[in-house]
């Protein structure tokens, strides 16, 4: 049992989350009329190989979250080391992402961005509202993946992974 009293502080959360060190990716989905949209997302997650299932948690203030509660399909982008502006592009708010950004569409239609390590096409299996974000459990219907090393995030900073 826990109380209000016995809770971390979100800086607390934040801070022992950060040391949880993560690949970054770009989620995106089409809206109705065909256009892409998206955003910088670290919460993904593969969960289950029989069915294949991955997840990513978006909080309820994104402003495209309404487009992936309504899509059928998202896609998942992973960044490589030479991605980083990628991911500041697809984080800042209140410009078209996609606008000046080349992408494909896939067999499902998701936008996918070319040089990624992985593109992974999911079908929407499950939504999930969960304190402040919604979990989104898809099911990879395609992916592809390319040689490369990934951007990593950790404590608030990007890192390029190092063999040990
Ligand atoms: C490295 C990194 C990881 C992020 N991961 C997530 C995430 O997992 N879920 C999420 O909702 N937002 C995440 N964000 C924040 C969003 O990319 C973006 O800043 C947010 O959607 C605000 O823009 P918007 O409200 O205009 O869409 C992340 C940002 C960065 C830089």
């Amino acid at each position: 049992m826990s109380s209000d009293h016995a809770r971390v502080t979100g800086a607390e959360f934040r801070r022992a989350c950060g040391r949880f060190a993560t690949g970054v990716t770009i989620a995106s989905v089409l809206d109705a009329a065909g256009a892409p949209h998206g955003l910088t997302v670290s919460s993904f997650t593969s969960v289950s190989l029989e069915p294949p299932l991955v997840l990513v948690c978006l909080g309820h203030g994104v402003s495209n979250i309404q487009l992936f509660r309504e899509a059928t399909y998202f896609g998942i982008n992973v960044l490589n080391e030479d991605q980083q502006a990628l991911s500041d592009h697809f984080a800042r708010k209140g410009h078209d992402r996609f606008g000046s950004i080349p992408w494909e569409k896939g067999a499902s239609g998701v936008p996918l961005i070319p040089g990624c390590l992985a593109r992974m096409e999911c079908a929407v299996h499950r939504r999930v509202e969960m304190g402040d974000h919604d979990i989104f459990v898809g099911e990879m219907m395609h992916c592809e993946v390319s040689e490369g090393n990934p951007l990593i995030h950790f404590a608030g900073a990007y890192r390029k992974l190092e063999l040990l």
